[in-house]
């Protein structure tokens, strides 16, 4: 780190490309402390954290034991965390995360290894709270403590309000933190109230802290612990006063870091025309003034002077920034045929072209992008949606409760012979349910029941685009089918489906997305399987003619200087996206305020003022 971006940071950032390679670098860490210890017969004290951010760093551990024989024998662990009221056994409880993630595969001793506990009734919290304190201090302390970040800036659970000094206690769980488990939990009413958590003053004990985090997602409140206040507010910004902890972070967690947002402001930079891009509509925002009214001054005053040595003066960076942001704009977003396309994000030839949209779950397409669809297949474009993941996962067991139910009626109202069997498979299925109660594991059948439900929402979705059936296909890749959120184990066959659908469509244009989701993320792991999977395919012909355009669903949206094309709305077609969007009916209605963000964004720096915006992204592979 630079001095300078020491100004800025409070709290050591060490930036890696990816997850794993941080990961790798901290697992070694822990392994040379534990056999440290081994030599002088001592133990080693492992403050340990759940969520999917660790389970890479747990995976590395396992590795390091099963193929380097790393012992876990003189380890002892400290859980954060865990949920109150929880059995141990129920499947998102964090004694069953570790034992699944962690201590099932090493030889860590179970008499060594401590969580909160979760069911002991509520007047005996405060005595286990005491005790589980007590037991670290026995310990001799934590040696290192390993943490994620929620997304209230939350370490363990230590939501908003949390004191500096708070010890081991049962808190009251932050609205935006069930609404983060909702989905493991199938749902936010069942997601608990309350937890019981190390406190700030537990975990700041601790002789060294390396927190971690992945995505864009965690940027923003990575970036406010780490440069912000110290505020209860935030409850990682406690960190600050920490001698000793260091936050690992990948490319995107740490992309809203002054360093990497606002560079110019740390040090002389090499002024590329991104940083130049981002850079000028920076400072429009900043003062609020559209881009072609920039001054002189405005960049002097702003660390920009030698920016404006080597582009000025200020008219002649406005009015290059302005066309620049003009060009992305585009209608045709499968290039314009017969028309001068030096300025135009798409190549007008070929036309028409086969565009190629990937969606990891059904809705991420039509919610990021369904106005283009529309255009492009409006323009004549041959259009092709393409579902990695059934998305059962996302399916309420109400909707598959009401399908049997349909189905037995209409069965029973047949009364035929050939509807003993549909009635057979109804039966099954709601005693299936009932069986597995709303916390069960949802077994193949039911799996099954659930993706068809999401497959009709689909159809029925694509239909107000006019996309024929033949151009739905359904990829359901194994590891989603095998796996459940945020721990999925992809692997080759799901490569390979997806070489076999690129080699078969031959696309002009695909459209994907995934770059800046957290990697265990459905989206993530759909990401890095379609970089292998292009790279596999990379000597193949088609290849030579296809770019790949980046659209954001879930995920933080692109800022404006990220964008390369601009699809702009009218009122008339956001509506009809957003009644097409409404076919997915489990999940949250759109509201289409990130389309409208983005074309507020684009009028703020003096462009067009449309109604709404969907943006994209030119990969660069
Ligand atoms: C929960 C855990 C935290 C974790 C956070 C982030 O709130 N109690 O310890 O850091 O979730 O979860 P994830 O890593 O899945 O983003």
């Amino acid at each position: 780190m630079t001095s300078e971006a020491e100004q800025f940071e409070k709290i050591p950032c060490i930036s890696y490309e990816n997850s794993s390679e941080a990961c790798r670098v901290l697992a070694v860490e822990v392994a040379s402390l534990i056999r440290q210890r081994q030599a002088s017969s001592k133990h080693a004290v492992l403050g340990l954290a759940t969520g999917s951010t660790p389970v890479p760093f747990y995976r590395e551990l396992i590795h390091l034991h099963k193929k380097e024989g790393l012992s876990f024998q003189n380890v002892i662990t400290f859980n954060l965390d865990e949920y109150f009221g929880l059995e141990p056994q129920h499947r998102e409880s964090y004694y069953r995360f570790m034992r699944e993630q962690l201590f099932d595969h090493v030889d860590l001793p179970d008499s060594q290894i401590n969580i909160p506990p979760g069911t002991v009734s509520r007047e005996q919290v405060f005595r286990a709270c005491r005790d589980y304190e007590a037991k670290i201090e026995e310990a001799g302390g934590i040696d290192l403590q390993i943490l994620g970040i929620g997304r209230t800036g939350h370490i363990g659970f230590n939501e908003p309000g949390s004191a500096q000094d708070s010890p081991t206690r049962m808190i009251t769980l932050d609205k935006v933190t069930r609404e983060d488990a909702a989905r493991d939990f199938l749902g936010i009413d069942h997601v608990p109230r309350f937890a019981l958590t190390m406190g700030v003053g537990t975990i700041m004990r601790a002789r060294r802290i390396a927190l971690m985090a992945w995505g864009e997602n965690k940027a923003d409140i990575v970036a406010k612990a780490v440069e912000g206040e110290v505020t209860d507010a935030i409850s990682a910004s406690f960190l600050q006063l920490h001698d000793n902890a260091q936050f690992l972070l990948d490319a995107g967690a740490a992309s809203s870091l002054t360093r990497n947002q606002h560079p110019w402001l740390v040090g002389s930079v090499d002024w590329t025309d991104e940083l130049i891009r981002r850079a000028v509509t920076w400072l429009s925002r900043k003062l609020n003034k559209p881009v072609l009214k920039l001054l002189d001054e405005d960049y002097n005053e702003h660390g920009m002077s030698d920016l404006l040595t080597d582009c000025g003066p200020a008219y002649q960076l406005n009015i290059r920034i302005f066309n620049e942001l003009q060009h992305t704009i585009s209608g045709w977003p499968g290039g314009k045929p017969d028309e001068d396309d030096r300025y135009r994000p798409e190549r007008a030839l070929p036309f028409h072209k086969r565009s190629l949209i990937l969606a990891p779950e059904p809705s991420d397409e039509l919610r990021a992008m369904g106005g283009t669809i529309d255009r492009l297949i409006e323009q004549g474009h041959t259009v092709d949606v393409v579902f990695l993941t059934s998305g059962n996962l996302g399916v309420g067991d109400d909707a598959a409760e009401r399908f049997a139910e349909v189905l037995k009626e209409l069965a029973n109202a047949q009364s035929a012979e050939n509807w003993e069997a549909p009635v057979r498979y109804a039966g099954q299925l709601l005693g299936d349910l009932a069986a597995k109660g709303p916390f069960g594991q949802d077994n193949t059948t039911l799996r099954s029941i659930k993706s068809l439900v999401r497959r009709s929402e689909a159809r029925h979705a694509l239909r107000n685009c006019n996309l024929g059936e033949e151009h739905i296909h359904f990829l359901e890749l194994p590891f989603y089918e095998s796996g459940r959120y945020r721990r999925f184990k992809p692997g080759d066959n799901d490569v390979s489906a997806l070489c076999d659908i690129l080699t078969k469509l031959e696309p002009h244009q695909v459209y994907m997305t995934g770059s800046a989701s957290d990697p265990s993320s459905v989206a993530g792991v759909c990401y890095r399987l379609f970089q292998t999977a292009m790279a596999q395919t990379a000597k193949e012909a088609w290849q030579d003619e296809c770019w790949t355009w980046l659209y954001r669903s879930g995920e933080k949206p692109f800022a404006s200087y990220e964008i390369d094309m601009a699809v702009p709305m009218s009122p008339g077609q956001l509506k009809s996206k957003l009644t097409a969007v409404s076919q997915y009916t489990q999940e949250e209605k759109s509201t289409g305020a990130r389309e409208k963000a983005v074309a507020k964004y684009y009028d703020q720096l003096g462009l067009a003022d449309y109604e709404a915006i969907e943006a994209f992204r030119r990969w660069a592979g």
